[in-house]
């Protein structure tokens, strides 16, 4: 590797600090671009390239591997072969004939727009001031006014060829300009060094920032609206939670959903003021925007204090509004060589008084598109405090949607893995057979609450996982029915919902009848019988209001049916749990929710149970020593096989996976062979 050419390690220090503040562009939004010089390996001459973001990506996190690089005199060449906006999306196939070398990452739609500008640096930035006086209805006026003649207006048009001609123009007629403002869109800003274009990048946007701050009317949103204050920050909460399972239900009825809760601020206030009805039907409008938002939300549009009853008789309503405008929306602009309608769905749903969810395949989606729904809120008020705010025309923003590009960016995306936008909550995982079987459920693509006594451990497990979009830890005692409630309630905060519940939270005490106590027979019927009942009841709730089915997994064990020897309060405590099964099975079917078990034996490998006394006990009575005892279950056993936590954790998979789609009311043995514990 050739050392890093200093234009590109300019490039990639300017993106990754302009990235790096939210109010400069919105997450993974915008672009930046550098022009220089490199020996050409072929001819040992200086080549002029073209180094700019490519698609997809942050500016923030952005690396040189995520640039594309360009031969400037091959892609300054298309325009010769330009055959007019109606076909400018093949230009960006063209894009791959100016590719010096292996070309890094892919040349974006944004591209002409970079290379075309005669700039050595060019930023495209999608900053809240920016888009406010790009989306105001007199945003020309006011650019002149903000800027001067330092900043020119250019009117919307579509990202694409075009677009980077009319910019080209514009600078060269105006070269007393540093940048523009793209109507409906965001900023372009160039300088003839990295350093100046940055200055010239923050001066617009600092500048925009300071002329709202300036002219704004008082209340740009309109008054507050008694009805809709938002509710003490405990109660919100405790409301979210309540209706996440309903909301997540409607944004799930095409696909299932991962969800995100926001309180912000930003939110509360919008959502408490007069204009919020009229501003959310219009919509967004920068194209960064409504890919991840859609075109408009749902706006639950009942006081927070309102009954569960009212609201889901509203919520039904409104579900079904929401999906007439949008097949109504499509039609309306669909032509002959459209994609299909891709759901009818909000992302979005605003609920006033509480908060905003927001929906994505993956909580990461989920997360970013409730993001960029706050920096359409922050566009609306700076658009309505100087002027009206007048978001692109929805034909445009179809095209957008339903552009050809996008859909072949969608198709392109890699096959969901089998648990993906599934939502787990797995009891006592912090250890042992739970912290396998959240493991193996996140590594298939679910996202997992990690519950367990210890809040620290639980936390501790989840980083293990990875970051709080997979995996995140809370604090339980199945035995609590208050505290099962608050984990539920966690669950359905952190991803919107809850699709599998494993019950794997367990303790042993291995005593004979005459020496069990009263309180051993109590903690372990508290901890297992009803701390499985109590999960599988709040959970149960959540998963009929979604509507879209689940799973139940009890992690029951073989001396559910096998007489174990000194086992009394143990084993009739998972007897206990190996029934709720068949009962809940048949009881939950009608709501597509399936219960099933599985009878582990014999997983002494990072069981907690097995080192806390249960082991050395267990090793006594069958008189072997304690680090034998793995092998000695093994050797009693038809396969001769040790049974290992992660061979737990398969069998819960394969039973919430489409493969046992028509499977309830099972047990899978998961011990070796055992027969004496065979089912039948
Ligand atoms: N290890 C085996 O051989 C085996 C065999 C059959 C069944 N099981 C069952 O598998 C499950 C997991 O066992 P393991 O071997 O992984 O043990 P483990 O001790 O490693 O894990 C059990 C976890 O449950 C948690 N827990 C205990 N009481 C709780 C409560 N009241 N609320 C919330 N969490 C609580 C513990 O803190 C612990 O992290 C248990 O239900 C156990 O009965 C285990
Ligand atoms: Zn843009």
């Amino acid at each position: 590797m050739s050392d890093l050419n200093p234009t590109v390690a300019e490039l990639v220090e300017r993106s990754n600090r302009l990235g790096a503040d939210p109010k400069n562009t919105n997450y993974a939004g915008g672009n930046t671009s550098a022009k220089g010089t490199e020996t050409d390996p072929v001819t040992g001459e200086d080549v002029e390239l073209l180094w700019v973001k490519g698609s997809g990506g942050d500016l923030g996190t952005l690396t040189p591997g995520g640039l594309a690089v360009l031969r400037l005199d091959r892609m300054r060449a298309l325009v010769d072969v330009y055959p007019g906006v109606e076909r400018e999306d093949e230009m960006v196939a063209a894009f791959d004939y100016c590719l010096h070398g292996k070309g890094g990452a892919a040349p974006s739609i944004d591209t002409a727009m970079h290379g075309l500008v005669d700039a050595a640096h060019v930023d495209h930035l999608h900053p809240d001031s920016g888009i406010a006086i790009a989306t105001a209805a007199d945003g020309e006026q006011l650019t002149k006014e903000a800027f001067g003649d330092k900043v020119v207006w250019v009117p919307w048009r579509r990202p694409g060829f075009q677009l980077g001609l009319d910019i080209a123009a514009i600078k060269e007629a105006n070269p007393q300009a540093i940048g523009c403002i793209l109507g409906g869109h965001g900023i372009t800003a160039w300088g003839d060094t990295s350093a100046k274009a940055e200055k010239n990048s923050l001066w617009i946007i600092r500048t925009a920032d300071r002329y709202i701050k300036q002219h704004s009317k008082k209340l740009p949103f309109g008054a507050r609206v008694k009805k809709y204050e938002p509710l003490p920050p405990a109660k919100r909460r405790a409301r979210a939670a309540e209706v996440a399972p309903l909301l997540r239900g409607v944004a799930s009825q095409d696909r299932p959903m991962v969800g995100h809760f926001t309180d912000d601020r930003v939110v509360l206030d919008f959502l408490a003021s007069r204009n919020m009805p009229r501003l959310a039907e219009l919509g967004t409008s920068c194209p960064d925007h409504f890919l991840r938002t859609k075109v408009k939300p749902m706006v639950l549009d009942v006081a927070p204090g309102a009954s569960m009853d009212k609201v889901r008789e509203r919520v039904a309503e409104l579900h079904e509004a929401y999906r007439a405008d949008y097949a109504a929306y499509y039609d309306r602009n669909a032509s002959q060589d459209s994609p299909a309608m891709r759901g009818a769905d909000p992302l979005i749903i605003l609920v006033p008084g509480v908060g905003m969810f927001s929906y994505g395949k993956d909580k990461q989606t989920a997360r970013v598109a409730g993001e960029f729904y706050v920096n359409a809120i922050n566009v609306m008020r700076g658009a309505e405090g100087l002027s009206t705010y007048a978001p692109i025309d929805e034909s445009e923003k179809f095209r957008i949607e339903y552009w050809a590009l996008e859909e072949a960016k969608l198709q392109r995306m890699p096959k969901p893995k089998p648990l993906a936008s599934r939502v787990a909550l797995v009891t006592g995982a912090a250890s042992g057979i739970g912290l396998a079987t959240a493991k193996k459920l996140a590594s298939e693509g679910a996202c997992v609450v990690i519950a367990d006594l210890s809040l620290e451990k639980a936390q501790s497990a989840a980083a293990g996982i990875g970051s709080s979009d997979v995996a995140v830890g809370v604090q339980v005692d199945v035995s609590d029915a208050a505290a099962v409630q608050a984990a539920v309630d966690a669950t359905v905060l952190a991803f919107g919902g809850v699709d599998l519940v494993v019950n794997n939270a367990g303790l042993s005490l291995s005593r004979s009848l005459l020496d069990t106590t009263e309180k051993d027979w109590d903690l372990q019927h508290d901890v297992m019988a009803k701390g499985s009942f109590l999960v599988a009841q709040a959970a149960a709730k959540a998963m009929i209001d979604q509507g879209i089915g689940g799973d139940i997994v009890y992690i029951s064990s073989k001396n559910s049916i096998f007489a174990g020897p000194n086992n009394v309060a143990y084993g009739a405590a998972k007897a206990d749990q190996a029934h709720q099964v068949r009962l809940l099975a048949a009881e939950l079917g009608e709501h597509g929710i399936k219960v099933n078990g599985v009878n582990p034996d014999g997983v002494v490998q990072g069981s907690g149970i097995f080192a806390s006394g249960w082991g050395a006990n267990r090793a006594a009575v069958y008189g072997v020593e304690e680090q034998d005892l793995g092998k000695f279950y093994a050797q009693r056993t038809i396969l001769k096989r040790e049974v290992l936590p992660d061979n737990i954790a398969n069998a819960v998979f394969v039973l919430c996976s489409d493969e046992l789609s028509h499977t309830t009311g099972l047990h899978i043995p998961v011990d070796a062979g055992v027969a004496a514990a065979f089912l039948r």
